[in-house]
């Protein structure tokens, strides 16, 4: 339907493929461990499928409501049982139809605004935007570009700190005269102050959506900005650099992709992509720190932004720990602009999508996160202490240590239907993709638990541990969250074009197609309900595609009822408890979007889309209130530029696309 140079991978563009990720899906998939799966075993015993079949009531889950999901504080209310037909609560609207419009599509009965764009005021006194007189110092003051993830926390009524992630630079897109080859020295330092993260304040206004108000708390987060690495690898070796020779001050953050919102109010953020900013890895001659490099898909050769000409720690000749020093997960405060945001070790390094905790039977914290790459891993955190509730001073210094210390595990699935898979997406003759997990202890504190690996090794270099430990493969984790109100744990695994191909992993039951274009959401419960338990029982409520074909699966929910879905990435949850999803990659034809589903309950599966972005974009941030619904525009237009835009949103005419954060509400 669109005529842009799709790569084969997915319905994104070449180039965002090369802007986001360097082009990771035309590389080898940097997992070829020989990390087999074990194999399917008889049905285990944590296996209750009859309960979700029967749709039970929900109850709500110790330890917190919205709060914890990233979206703001509210009372959630168990979610009743509801007639088939009838939408649940929070779910009550008409879907918006699969469409390719250069437009924010919502459903009738709805309104939105744009919050903030791209070169919008941020720090007090920031300059106004001029794209053709872009400079760094400028765009230090201003909002990044290609908003991701988007974290609300309430400072009163109807009034919230908006933390919102800026995960790369296109530069072809933001430049008005950009020469690949040759990029200028300004043009570097400003897609370095276009990286990192912004903090607003926001407000419901009259309207019913949000808006930006003048504040000191404004704030950005960039390249350039120094962060303490903190936790168990805090000096490690492996992270010692010529401007750091402590390991313990790195300056700044990158490939920020979605994150989420601490009991405590700060913010997590992942970084991602981080491998695609550096050159020369192949110049690296030591074999075991070559093999390291690779496993992370260090870059090799020259990079694409060729910052490496402008700072020697792109250069991994140069710089060989550099890498090191990103692919952590990042606390920001935004109760205190002056705060110096953290580094933590301790939740390992690999391409973090998010991080989001639930709070454990016993009060202590658990942090689940996702490693974004073809047959890569999910990862779960528990912290040593437990969590102080209250926002006193003494409460956030405690609470804010709570990530220096506790276990990193990885996730081993097993299937409950031996032989049944055989790569088609053909339900087993069990009606479902499910069956049993269990968490491997990687490393507590100064103790490692893999063979050949000590502790530091294990955070650092996580990924070859987590191969050593014999993890599952999955289809590229992207978010993960714990439901405020029923407390299971809801993963988006986006795509694995390579699952099944030829000397690649082949379909499992928690994979369980090959050539996986279109994702699958999984969902799981640990023993008791309790986060720090390490085993647990899963199965996928959504096999996503075109409900038409045989391969999809929704829950059970009759297909001929739902929205068409493809690719997940973000989760969300509303205060009713059902799950949100945006889309990054549509391979069915249609923009990206943002869906609805219901959890429980006759409508559980139910998908029916909300809205739809405008063309090129991918749909990022989800948070999901009772009063609005915000999202992140990220990459509109993308393969367009400033002369030839592919997309005129948000200012319409014929200006150039730019990223920017709405909000919709009920009118
Ligand atoms: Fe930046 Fe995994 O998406
Ligand atoms: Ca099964
Ligand atoms: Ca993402």
């Amino acid at each position: 339907m669109l005529s842009l140079p799709l790569f084969a991978h997915s319905g994104r563009s070449s180039v965002t493929c090369e802007y986001r990720c360097g082009n990771a899906c035309a590389h080898e998939a940097p997992n070829t461990s020989d990390n087999e799966y074990f194999g399917d075993v008889a049905k285990g015993v944590l296996s209750r499928r009859g309960v979700f079949k029967a749709g039970a009531v929900m109850t709500a889950a110790a330890g917190g409501f919205a709060a914890l999901s990233g979206t703001p504080a509210a009372a959630a209310s168990p979610v009743a049982l509801t007639k088939p037909g009838r939408p649940v609560p929070g779910t009550d609207f008409a879907p918006v139809a699969p469409n390719t419009a250069d437009a924010l599509v919502v459903p009738p009965g709805f309104r939105q605004n744009v919050v903030i764009r791209w070169g919008d005021p941020v720090v007090p006194g920031a300059p106004a935007f001029d794209p053709a007189k872009q400079t760094a110092a400028a765009q230090a003051k201003q909002f990044g570009y290609n908003n991701d993830f988007v974290g609300l926390i309430p400072t009163g009524h109807n009034s919230y700190f908006m933390v919102v992630n800026h995960e790369y630079t296109t530069e072809v897109q933001m430049f008005p005269s950009y020469d690949a080859n040759n990029p200028t020295r300004e043009q570097v330092e400003i897609a370095w102050a276009a990286h990192g993260l912004s903090v607003v304040q926001v407000e419901k206004d009259r309207e019913g959506g949000l808006k930006v108000v003048p504040s000191r708390y404004g704030r950005r987060i960039t390249l350039d900005t120094g962060f303490e690495v903190r936790g168990p690898a805090a000096g490690s070796q492996y992270l010692k650099t010529s401007a750091d020779p402590s390991g313990r001050r790195v300056r700044g953050t990158q490939n920020n992709c979605s994150g989420g919102v601490t009991p405590w109010g700060t913010v997590l953020s992942g970084e991602e992509n981080f491998h695609q900013y550096f050159a020369n890895a192949d110049k690296v001659t030591d074999p075991v720190a070559q093999a390291r490099l690779k496993r992370y898909g260090v870059g090799t050769g020259t990079s694409t932004r060729k910052w490496e000409r402008f700072d020697k720690r792109w250069d991994v000749a140069q710089e060989p720990n550099e890498p090191n020093r990103f692919g952590w997960v990042v606390e920001i405060d935004p109760n205190d602009p002056h705060s110096t945001p953290v580094k933590h070790t301790a939740l390992g390094r690999f391409k973090h999508e998010a991080a989001n905790i639930k709070i454990t039977g016993d009060g202590r914290v658990a942090v689940y996160s996702g490693d974004d790459e073809r047959f890569d891993y999910i990862y779960k955190f528990v912290s040593k202490g437990k969590y102080k509730p209250g926002t006193s001073t003494h409460a956030r210094r405690h609470n804010m240590a709570l990530l220096d210390e506790g276990t990193l595990y990885v996730a081993k699935f097993t299937g409950d239907s031996p032989g049944e898979i055989d790569g088609t997406g053909k339900l087993p003759s069990d009606g479902e993709f499910d069956g049993t997990g269990e968490w491997l202890p990687l490393a507590s504190g100064d103790k490692s638990f893999v063979d050949g690996f000590t502790a530091e090794e294990v955070y650092v270099f996580t990924r070859l541990a987590a191969d050593k430990a014999g993890a599952t493969k999955m289809d590229r984790p992207e978010d993960i969250e714990p439901n405020p109100v029923n407390g299971r744990i809801y993963a988006a695994l986006t795509n694995n074009s390579d699952r099944g191909a030829a000397g690649k992993a082949g379909a499992d039951e928690v994979n369980p197609r090959n050539g996986n274009k279109n994702g699958h959401i999984l969902e799981w419960e640990e023993v008791h309900g309790d986060a720090a338990s390490t085993k647990f029982s899963w199965r996928l409520l959504l096999v996503c595609g075109d409900p038409a074909t045989a391969d999809t699966y929704f829950g059970g929910f009759p297909k001929n009822q739902v929205s068409p879905i493809s690719c997940p990435d973000n989760v969300a949850f509303d205060p009713y408890g059902n799950l949100w999803i945006s889309t990054d990659g549509n391979a069915l034809g249609s923009n990206d979007g943002l869906f609805s589903v219901p959890v429980a309950g006759p409508e559980r599966g139910h998908v029916k889309q909300f809205l739809t972005v405008p063309i090129g974009a991918e749909t990022c941030g989800p948070v999901v209130t009772r009063d609005f619904v915000v999202v992140a525009v990220q990459h509109p237009g993308e393969n367009g530029t400033p002369s030839a835009p592919t997309s005129h949103w948000p200012d319409g005419g014929t200006s150039p696309a730019r990223p920017a954060v709405v909000s919709v509400w009920r009118d």
